[in-house]
C-alpha cells in the first residue's frame, strides 16, 4: 500500500503527491527526520549511550576495518567548553550528551604495534576517508535509533573550527581526529523542531549518467521560495538556499577556521599521502 503522508509533503512540497511512498515505519520514520536544536535539560533514559552505539556498530564499514570510534561527553564542563569552541552553539550546553565522532586510525597502529607489523597504508589519504566515512555511517544509525526512541538529536559540525581545542576536551591521542559532534537529549516539547524541506529529487538524482544542469531553476527548481516559506514559518530571517551556500562557501574565512584542516590533520599524525 503506497501513499503520500504529510512529511514528505514537508519534506518536498507540491511535487510530493507524484511519488506516494511504501506505508512502512521504517521509511516513515527516516522521512521524518529533523534536527533538534531545543533540548530539555533532563537525563537520558539508561543504557542509552550502549543502545546508541550498538546501532552505530551495525553500521556497515569499509572492509570491516571499524576506523571510528566515539566519546561520550556527558560532563557539564566539558560541554561548556565544547558549545564554547563550537561558535556558541547553546544546544551543546542544554542537552545531556554530546556523543564526539572520531575517524580513528590509532587503533590500527596499535594492532600493527602489538603484531610487530607494518601498517604503512595508514597515512594515505584515502585511509582517512575511509574512517570519516564509517564515523559518518556509525553516526547516522545512531541517530536513526537515537529519534525511533523519542529523542532529538543534531550534528556539529563546527566541533572542526577548531580541532586541536577539541581533540583537547576528549583527549585523543595522534592518528585520532574528530570528525563532528552529535547533540542528543530530549526534544522541548514548548519548541518542536519542523521538517526542513529539499531540493527536488531532479537536483540530485541522476540516471544512468550525470546530466549538469544549465540555469539555476533547473538545478534547483523552487527550493530557494520552499526554503524561504519554511524559513518564514520558523520565525528565522529569510534567505534563499542558493544564496545561503554561496556564504558559507564564499571565501576561506567563511570556512570559521576549517581552512586549515590540512595542517590539523597533518598535527593530530594524518599525513594524508
Ligand atoms: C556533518 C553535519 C554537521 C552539522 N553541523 C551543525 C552544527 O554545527 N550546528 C547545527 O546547528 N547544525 C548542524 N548540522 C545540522 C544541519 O544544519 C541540518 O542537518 C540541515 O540544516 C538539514 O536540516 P534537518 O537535519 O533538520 O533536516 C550539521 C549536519 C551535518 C550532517
Amino acid at each position: 500500500m503506497t501513499y503520500t503522508p504529510t512529511y514528505l509533503q514537508a519534506r518536498y512540497g507540491a511535487q510530493a503527491a507524484a511519488w506516494p511512498v511504501p506505508h512502512h515505519p521504517v521509511v516513515e520514520h527516516i522521512l521524518s527526520h529533523r534536527s533538534v536544536r531545543n533540548f530539555l535539560p533532563d537525563a537520558l533514559p539508561p543504557d542509552t549511550v550502549q543502545t546508541l552505539v550498538a546501532a552505530a556498530q551495525s553500521a556497515p564499514s569499509s572492509s570491516n576495518l571499524q576506523t571510528w570510534s566515539v566519546v561520550a561527553v556527558h560532563s557539564q564542563h566539558s560541554r561548556d567548553r565544547l558549545a564554547e569552541l563550537a561558535g556558541n552553539q547553546a544546544h551543546i550546553r542544554t542537552a545531556p550528551l554530546i556523543l564526539v565522532w572520531l575517524a580513528d586510525l590509532s587503533r590500527i597502529a596499535r594492532i600493527a604495534q602489538y603484531k610487530d607489523q607494518p601498517a604503512d597504508g595508514l597515512p594515505y589519504l584515502d585511509t582517512y576517508l575511509m574512517a570519516v566515512i564509517d564515523a559518518a555511517l556509525a553516526a547516522q544509525n545512531a541517530v536513526v535509533a537515537a529519534e525511533a526512541l523519542g529523542l532529538g538529536t543534531v550534528y556539529i559540525g563546527a566541533l572542526r573550527n577548531q580541532p586541536e581545542a577539541v581533540a583537547q576536551v576528549v583527549g585523543t591521542p595522534a592518528g585520532v581526529f574528530p570528525v563532528f559532534g552529535l547533540v542528543v537529549g530530549h526534544p522541548d516539547p514548548a519548541r518542536p523542531a519542523a521538517i526542513k524541506p529539499r531540493p527536488p529529487q531532479a537536483s540530485v538524482l541522476h540516471h544512468e549518467r550525470y546530466t549538469a544542469p544549465a540555469s539555476l531553476t533547473d538545478e534547483i527548481g523552487d527550493y530557494d521560495a520552499q526554503l524561504r516559506d519554511f524559513q518564514a514559518s520558523e520565525g528565522l530571517s529569510e534567505i534563499d538556499w542558493s544564496d545561503l551556500v554561496l556564504q558559507r562557501l564564499a571565501n576561506a574565512d567563511s570556512l570559521k577556521g576549517r581552512h586549515r584542516l590540512v595542517e590539523a590533520l597533518q598535527g593530530a599524525g594524518f599525513p594524508l599521502r
